[in-house]
């Protein structure tokens, strides 16, 4: 799996986002689009931004039934993005469907990977409110097994559940990791933080770096730490 860091596009407006991504004249950058840009400037800001050369994750995090999911994943796809995303707690019917309305007629799609719980989502509001009495390891574990039999590439997870994800659901299962900080950065209001170097240590194959990056006084350079710590 070729390693490589996202970086989270966590901007309001296209004006934002492109004075951002001017600043990188060499190397394009894999983009995170969340929903607060998605929502402010529509799919528009996608084949913007990919046709600057990005490559794009669009983190959308569907969740609704089967039939809507698909028919969502395949307006998506004509987007052409290279990565997008559901909740696994759709089950397994949702995400089948995900796939279906994701793949275009000849057979390509984007990558597709599940949400497993959370990270704001804590075992005591999962057993209080979820109604999930488990520990908060074996659930994204048990989530990451039925994203894989439902046939898809990968999850979101922490650096730290990364190398458990690969025992449970093989090397080439995809593990995209948020919470990468710099060892002498800010943590912000991100809870279990790796660095960029550890991330890689276990075996992560995506990092999303939000922050670290786009607060930077010099965000291509802490975007060329980021590689070099965690691609080498
Ligand atoms: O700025 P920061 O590096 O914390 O950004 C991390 C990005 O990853 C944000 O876009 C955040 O929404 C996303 N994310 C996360 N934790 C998850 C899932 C997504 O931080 N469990």
């Amino acid at each position: 799996m070729g390693k490589d860091v996202i970086v989270a596009c966590d901007f309001s407006s296209k004006e934002q986002v492109f004075t951002f991504l001017d600043k990188f004249t060499g190397r394009k950058p894999f983009v995170k689009i969340g929903m607060e840009l998605y929502y402010a400037e529509g799919p528009e800001i996608v084949r913007q931004i990919k046709a600057r050369g990005h490559k794009i994750f669009l983190d959308l995090k569907l969740h609704d039934i089967p039939n809507t999911v698909k028919k969502a994943m395949a307006v998506l796809s004509g987007l052409d993005v290279d990565m997008c995303n559901v909740h696994a707690a759709g089950t397994s019917a949702m995400m089948r469907a995900a796939l279906e309305g994701l793949t275009r007629p000849d057979g390509s799609r984007p990558l597709l990977i599940a949400v497993t719980q959370l990270t704001s989502t804590d075992e005591d509001s999962m057993r209080r409110e979820l109604l999930i009495d488990r520990p908060l390891d074996q659930v994204v574990m048990s989530y990451a097994q039925t994203a894989k039999e439902a046939g898809l590439d990968g999850v979101v997870c922490s650096p730290l559940e990364a190398g458990k994800v690969h025992q449970a659901c093989g090397d080439g299962f995809v593990t995209v990791t948020p919470g990468v900080r710099f060892a002498d950065g800010d943590v912000g209001d991100q809870k279990r933080v790796t660095t960029p170097e550890k991330a890689r240590e276990l075996d992560s194959d995506y990092i999303v770096v939000g922050r670290p990056i786009t607060a930077a006084a010099d965000p291509v350079a802490a975007y060329e730490r980021c590689v070099k710590e965690f691609v080498g």
